[in-house]
């Protein structure tokens, strides 16, 4: 059974409602970011469901994934981008709005770090070494419910009708002639590709393959084949010397989870 945390969701959504009334421009990115935060809240519900937790922890695990973008309202109101490094870090901006607005008053000590932790961390490259246990799984459940959602994303972007967003391709160009050397290796290493590696979009859609090595729970990996994203993203990639190999180790990956359930 999971917690109740419908209070709040009801809070979230008026927040979100409010922010987006104050954006003269357009505000469809931010209801974006709002059906994402739901995605990653269900996602988060799944996880903390399988892996049996402790309805204690299994609470702070949801608050996180449903705060854990609280700040991209704000950071897009202000700068008009999600890219942090032109704007702010969002995940520490979250924790300073969760704090201004005290959304985490009524909840105990411990479920107030966990949680404000878990914001904090959710968008960092790897995790901190040597985290509270349950600080450690409830940045997982965060990271991993977000990953699984950014699959979606990016799999109804690229597999509808062009011209790809220049904001969700992160600006890169989509010529098949452009390829990310270390992207290509870290994927045939089971490694995580670097966002920095990136030079095409064919890339990209081999560094959100690349997020399965970092699945910390066996639902997330479930979840990760079955979806059918990741597959699809790799589907649209070239079979041709420089793609084929790494297209083809990660489908096997793929086949291979899927294979062991
Ligand atoms: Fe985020």
């Amino acid at each position: 059974m999971n917690p109740d945390i419908s209070q709040h969701e009801e809070w979230f959504a008026a927040y979100a409602a409010r922010e987006r009334a104050r954006e003269h421009g357009d505000p469809a990115p931010m209801d974006l970011k709002l059906k994402h935060t739901m995605a990653v809240l269900d996602n988060a519900r799944r996880m903390a469901e399988s892996e049996g937790f402790a309805p204690a922890l299994a609470r702070a695990c949801l608050l996180a994934a449903l705060y854990h973008d609280v700040a991209r309202f704000e950071q897009y109101l202000r700068y008009h981008t999600f890219r942090d490094r032109e704007s702010c870090n969002h995940g520490l901006l979250g924790v300073k709005i969760l704090k201004r607005e005290a959304r985490l008053a009524g909840e105990d000590a411990a479920t107030r770090k966990i949680v404000l932790a878990a914001v904090g961390l959710h968008n960092r490259f790897v995790l901190p070494a040597h985290l509270p246990r349950e600080t450690e799984l409830a940045a997982h459940v965060v990271r991993d419910a977000d990953k699984l959602d950014i699959l979606r994303v990016m799999d109804e972007h690229l597999g509808g009708p062009g011209p790809y967003s220049p904001t969700v391709v992160l600006n890169l160009p989509d010529d098949p002639a452009l390829a990310g050397q270390a992207v290509l290796r870290a994927a045939l290493e089971g490694r995580v590709a670097a966002y920095a590696d990136l030079r095409s979009v064919n890339d990209f859609r081999v560094l959100l393959n690349t997020w399965f090595f970092d699945m910390h729970f066996a639902a997330s990996r479930r979840q990760f084949v079955e979806d059918g994203h990741a597959r699809r993203l790799l589907e649209g990639l070239p079979s041709n010397a420089v793609y084929g190999p790494a297209r083809a180790a990660l489908l096997a990956r793929l086949d291979g989870a899927d294979a062991r359930g």
